[in-house]
């Protein structure tokens, strides 16, 4: 959704703002604007990305301001619509993330008014309540206006002539960061990275009033002392380190990833009391999350029930908010990377009202997910900034394979080599990295078709999911993952020479249905890419192209399959020249429901 920053200290704000904006874009990218105290508000914005617009603003010398990215929710990207917004004086300006839910009565009541309302955006509402409220004291009169918005916000405020800058938040999120004579202001941690790593996660309802030598944050009617926190990700894991994109780049630290995913993964005590499994077996577990995180979790389902024995339901976050019966729960596990995807939020409050343990597995420390959740599992991914999750997935799988082993541990020691494998991983992952030509070759051929399928089989299911959602995302191929024993239930109307299938493949109980299943495709002359374990003699046989898996315990399968799909949507959106990084329409962090 869209990032938005604030600045106020000694420098310059300009360069600050657009330098943050920069590393915020992968919030949304269809439309940005800043606005700097000269004293007087002067405000440079317009639809398109930070680099190509800012970089023609003209020069705005003042030490306070404000900047914003977009990704549209109310009102079309045009330079109208183009954050920050004013009131009626120009005076009061603002940046938001959010939604607002009750725009149409306040636009009535506001044009009543005598308002004068000049985009079609709810944000630009904020900065007329403002100016209705404002007396004299501006921390007063955004208390006074947020009190009136039904929805969410994540606000920076500002008013001609001051270098003080007010925020607030709601259920988007937004960090202060704490400087030397300086403060920044961002909707996460990575955008301000540069500058500082000391930081202050505002709570819900927070108001904070900050100039350059002081804060205040005001939570529940009262000032706090806030606490501020050090960050551990650096600049430089923002960085896109020599790739084209950081896309790419977050492929190639995956074994990386997977190595320090294992060895910070403490288990949460009371989620490893059996005392808790124990009860979660007559219950079940319920797992939650939206896109990339609910295939995760989709594959937790068949991990927890094969080799925990618990029941799993699973649910896609958006569709539990409107569930009306909660079945009874004592745990349920909700995977976010951003750990601020709204839906996810929403389901998290319902579940915690309704008395069940919330456990988070979450990348991003601070993150309202691991604020909200009785307890929290860092997947040791580091900042991922391109759209199309990568190592964040690669991390929740590795999180969801060791949790799973750990409790199954106690019940039969095989388990205890299981973990040990699991520490070959990133050589394993590192050896498809370091040679993969075939699946370069396979993207040519797959970026000639207009449409794709993805199919696996009980746990490969979820993997070939992910395969289809990353090359829709970033090639704009249309590809659908595919359960392989439906694809005869319907879509086999669609196979034809054009429409290529890719199977995934494992030696396991699923091999002779996949192959029957292939053999069913191969007569009806669609293109076979099959991925498979090496020394599989039959896959070469039958498929027109095969890419050998590295030779590797196959329960893990999974984690390798996923490693070359992301390859392939790479070089398929590289082949067809896409925005890899900035996928047209998307936002990394969807902090609206
Ligand atoms: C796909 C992708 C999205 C996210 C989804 C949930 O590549 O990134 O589908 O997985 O928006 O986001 P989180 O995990 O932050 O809750």
């Amino acid at each position: 959704m869209c990032g938005i920053v604030g600045y106020t200290g000694k420098r310059q704000a300009q360069g600050v703002l657009y330098d943050c904006l920069c590393r915020l874009e992968y919030r949304g990218y269809d439309s940005c604007g800043i606005a700097v105290n000269t004293p007087e508000v002067q405000v440079f914005k317009d639809a398109g990305k930070v680099h190509d617009i800012l970089q023609n603003a003209p020069l705005f010398k003042g030490t306070a301001g404000l900047g914003h990215t977009r990704w549209a929710t109310c009102g079309e990207p045009t330079q109208i619509n183009a954050h920050p917004h004013t009131d009626c004086t120009g005076k009061i300006c603002l940046v938001h993330n959010g939604v607002i839910n009750n725009y149409s009565q306040l636009l009535k009541r506001l044009e009543g008014n005598g308002h004068k309302i000049v985009s079609d955006t709810d944000t630009e509402l904020i900065a007329h309540l403002i100016e209705e409220y404002d007396k004299g004291d501006l921390e007063e009169a955004v208390r006074l206006a947020v009190k009136e918005i039904e929805g969410s916000y994540a606000l920076v405020v500002m008013r001609s002539g001051e270098n003080t800058l007010v925020v607030v938040r709601q259920d988007s999120p937004l960090v202060i960061g704490v400087g030397d004579g300086e403060y920044l202001v961002a909707s996460d941690v990575p955008a301000i990275l540069g500058y500082t790593n000391r930081v202050i996660y505002l709570d819900e309802g927070d108001i904070g009033t900050i100039s350059p030598d002081s804060l205040k944050i005001r939570r529940n009617g009262g000032y706090i002392v806030p606490l501020v926190e050090k960050v551990n990700w650096t600049q430089d894991e923002s960085q896109k380190a020599g790739y084209s994109h950081y896309m790419l780049k977050e492929i190639h630290e995956q074994p990386r990833v997977i190595q320090n995913t294992l060895i910070n993964m403490p288990l949460p005590e009371s989620f490893n009391k059996s005392e808790i499994l124990e009860q979660s077996r007559k219950t079940g577990i319920l797992f939650l999350a939206c896109g990339s995180s609910y295939h995760a979790a989709l594959t937790a389902r068949y991990l927890v029930e094969e080799h925990l024995n618990i029941p799993v339901r699973l649910e896609v976050a958006s569709e539990f908010n409107y569930m009306h019966r909660l079945l009874p729960c004592k745990l349920a596990v909700v995977l976010s990377q951003s750990g601020e995807t709204a839906d996810v939020l929403r389901a998290m409050r319902r579940l915690k009202q309704a008395g069940c343990m919330v456990v988070a597995i979450t990348n991003v420390a601070g993150s309202t997910a691991a604020r909200l959740a009785d307890h929290t599992i860092y997947t040791q991914a580091g900042p991922e900034i391109g759209v199309a999750a990568t190592k964040s997935f690669i991390a929740q799988l590795i999180v969801l394979y060791a949790l799973c082993f750990a409790g199954a541990s106690a019940a039969n020691i095989r388990y205890q080599d299981y973990l040990s494998t699991m520490r070959l991983l990133p050589s394993v992952v590192q050896s498809i990295l370091g040679s993969h030509q075939n699946i370069k070759d396979a993207a040519v051929e797959v970026a000639k078709s207009k449409s794709a399928f993805f199919i696996g089989r009980g746990i490969n299911y979820p993997i070939a999911l992910e395969g289809a959602l990353k090359l829709k995302e970033i090639s704009y191929i249309h590809a659908e993952g595919y359960a392989a024993g439906e694809l005869k239930h319907g879509p086999f109307a669609l196979l034809s020479p054009e429409t290529p299938v890719l199977a995934l493949v494992s030696r396991d109980q699923t091999y002779e249905a996949m192959l029957t299943g292939l053999r069913e495709i191969k007569v009806r002359r669609a293109p076979l890419i099959v991925i498979g374990e090496a020394g599989d003699e039959q896959l070469g046989q039958l498929a027109d192209r095969v890419i050998s898996l590295p030779s590797f315990n196959r329960l893990f399968n999974p984690i390798l399959f996923t490693v070359v799909l992301q390859l392939l949507a790479y070089y398929v959106a590289l082949e067809l020249g896409c925005s890899i990084d900035t996928p047209r329409n998307l936002a990394k962090s969807v902090t609206v429901e």
